[in-house]
């Protein structure tokens, strides 16, 4: 299915969205989108932490792995999972290590994620952990190219990743980690200042060549042209140095072998200066800006090749630099997590891969315990569960962006088959229950929650491409509410999806009943075809038809 937003072609007025409390009508024009993939919503792991978060043959991670599976249950599809990120050009093989990973850090380069590494032979192990998962690998591309010990790595491990990854565990390879940064990355720079477009497609397509070659010598069912692709270029974002449409005008995909467009996006930087939950997060229009630069790029590429792959982001998360402590790992960012991975399908993204390292602030979930953090599922992980709810089961899914006025509140409009399924608000308003936001110690005196009351006119009959689709919602119809749910944007637990928590302490990631928390609600569709919905400061609700 083709990415082709730019013909803005006229959407059905199925739906308009105002605000009845509030002063201004709203939501006029709405264009179309294309169909999302299956597994919309998917993870990327840091390749140094995937030992951690799978763990290996005698001792596989199952909470992870729960928290895969609740994702499966709305969506119908397990996870994709990409390892890679950083370290994945870091790592070097030693076929002696008893263990996965040998790790040194260097806090001259980074804090969170070791910068020499040695992985073993059972770090393939942990590809098989977890039932029906479709991985991809990262090769090191970084010292691959670089050094004789790297280019080493490349021909010892595709042998050992393509035998992991064989019956129907292989999604798509990856080859170097944000090459775009290579000359200039705040951890160390592993090329030259004269290091361009030209020189990475040179050696893209070198490293490319070599890997077929093994993969057709060790593993050759995965070398056939159903089953051998990239994901690329995996650019660390728009602004930088290289730019994605210029190593596809250099012939990045001249072997027709990428398979996704992959980029990778954060919205800022945990330690950029004005960086706020409410102004970055809580910030619809930060948020659209950020996925337009992406798909502006996108867009040159499709116009130097009509027939460029599908877009996806690859890895992607809130603030890069393993996010920040009281905005990225709060309540706050798990509705941010909801609008970015929504407006990024309204745009023709078809698949968002959330980044996840150990430690990191803004993971969905910590998969072991550390003397740095607690294992458990963090808040951004019920934004994965909010959006999989939304997008729901269904093989053709669409996400439509109904625009509102205010930067802090967004709505979508789901379509399965063509047909209204489902509305999402989120009300991005910030509210503190905490003294100063913290999340730790509760505010004697709360300040009084608001809330505001969003009503969406449902249109009869539609036509789109030439085809009736009918009267999808019936006046009078009663529809279900689900609610994404915390004390406030600066709550770091007691978060519930529908009345579930999915905490490890109550029963290691499955669905746990919160007796505290209202379910079951409705609200009916009125004569004139409207409906109405109350939804809280800091909290996001989805009306199911
Ligand atoms: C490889 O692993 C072996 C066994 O642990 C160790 O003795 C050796 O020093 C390692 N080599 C490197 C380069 O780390
Ligand atoms: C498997 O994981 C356990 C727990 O982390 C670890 O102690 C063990 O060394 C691992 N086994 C191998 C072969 O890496
Ligand atoms: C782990 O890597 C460090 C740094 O390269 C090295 O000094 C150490 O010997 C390695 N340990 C093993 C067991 O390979
Ligand atoms: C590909 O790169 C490797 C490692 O840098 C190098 O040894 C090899 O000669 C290159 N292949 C070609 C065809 O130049
Ligand atoms: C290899 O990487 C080092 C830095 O780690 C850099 O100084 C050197 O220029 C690189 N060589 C090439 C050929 O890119
Ligand atoms: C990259 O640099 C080389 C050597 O300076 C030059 O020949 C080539 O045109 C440059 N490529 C791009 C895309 O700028
Ligand atoms: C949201 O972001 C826009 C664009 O950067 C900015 O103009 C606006 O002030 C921000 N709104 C809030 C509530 O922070
Ligand atoms: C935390 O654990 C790491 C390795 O597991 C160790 O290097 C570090 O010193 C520990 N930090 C503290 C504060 O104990
Ligand atoms: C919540 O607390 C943070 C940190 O003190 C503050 O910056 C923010 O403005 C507060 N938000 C609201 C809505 O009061
Ligand atoms: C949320 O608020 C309720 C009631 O106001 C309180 O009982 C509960 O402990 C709070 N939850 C958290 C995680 O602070
Ligand atoms: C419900 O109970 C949980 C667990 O005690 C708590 O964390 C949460 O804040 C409560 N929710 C409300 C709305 O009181």
């Amino acid at each position: 299915m083709r990415f082709s937003n730019m013909k803005q072609a006229v959407f059905f007025s199925l739906l308009t969205g105002s605000l009845v409390q509030g002063q201004f009508p709203v939501a006029t024009s709405i264009t179309s989108a294309n169909e999302i993939l299956n597994g919309f919503v998917s993870f990327s792991i840091e390749f140094s932490s995937f030992p951690d978060f799978a763990g290996n043959n005698s001792h596989p991670n199952t909470f992870s792995d729960n928290l895969l599976e609740n994702i499966r249950h709305l969506t119908g599809t397990k996870p994709y999972i990409r390892v890679g990120g950083n370290t994945q050009d870091y790592a070097l093989y030693n076929a002696s290590l008893p263990y996965a990973l040998n790790g040194t850090f260097n806090p001259k380069r980074s804090l969170d994620y070791p910068t020499t590494i040695y992985i073993g032979p059972s770090y393939f192990e942990s590809y098989s952990t977890w039932k029906d998962v479709k991985f991809s690998h990262g090769f090191n591309l970084g010292l691959g190219a670089n050094t004789s010990e790297g280019w080493q790595t490349l021909l010892d491990t595709v042998p050992l990743a393509c035998k992991a990854l064989s019956d129907g565990k292989l999604y798509l390879w990856g080859y170097g980690n944000e090459p775009d940064l290579f000359s200039t990355a705040a951890q160390g720079p592993i090329r030259p200042p004269s290091w361009n477009e030209s020189a990475y497609v040179w050696q893209w397509q070198n490293g490319t060549r070599t890997i077929h070659a093994l993969v057709r010598q060790h593993c050759p069912d995965l070398a056939r042209e159903s089953e051998y692709g990239y994901m690329a270029p995996s650019h660390g974002g728009v602004g930088n140095r290289l730019k994605a449409h210029v190593s596809w005008a250099a012939g990045l995909n001249s072997g027709r072998n990428v398979r996704l467009y992959s980029t990778h996006n954060y919205i800022s930087g945990a330690t950029t200066p004005g960086v706020t939950l409410q102004s970055t997060l809580l910030n619809h229009t930060v948020t659209a800006r950020s996925v337009n630069a992406q798909a502006a790029e996108y867009y040159r590429i499709v116009s130097l090749d009509p027939g460029a792959p599908p877009p996806i982001f690859g890895e992607t998360n809130s603030l890069y630099n393993q996010g920040r402590p009281g905005l990225s790992n709060t309540f706050g960012a798990a509705l941010w997590v909801v609008d970015f991975n929504l407006y990024a399908a309204s745009k023709g993204f078809k698949r968002v891969h959330m980044h996840q390292g150990t430690n990191y602030r803004y993971a969905s979930w910590q998969p072991i315990e550390t003397n740095v953090t607690s294992i458990g599922t963090k808040p951004p992980y019920y934004g994965n569960i909010a959006t999989a709810a939304a997008l729901g089961r269904h093989e053709k899914v669409e996400v439509v962006s109904i625009p509102l006025t205010w930067h802090r509140e967004a709505a979508y409009a789901i379509y399965h088959g063509g047909i209204l399924s489902r509305v999402v608000v989120v009300n991005m308003r910030g509210y503190n229950t905490t003294v100063d936001g913290e999340g730790l110690v509760p505010l004697p005196n709360p300040p009084k929650r608001g809330s505001v009351e969003y009503s969406f006119q449902l249109g009869g009959l539609g036509k789109r491409a030439g085809v009736d689709v009918g009267v999808t919602v019936g006046y009078r119809q009663k529809v279900k509410v689900q609610r994404l749910r915390a004390n406030g944007s600066d709550a770091v637990t007691g978060i519930s999806w529908d009345g579930w928590s999915y905490n490890y302490e109550l029963d290691q990631g499955r669905p746990a009943r919160m007796g505290n928390v209202t379910t079951g609600e409705e609200v009916e569709v009125d004569g004139m075809g409207r409906v109405k919905v109350g939804v809280e400061d800091s909290s996001a609700a989805l009306l199911v038809f």
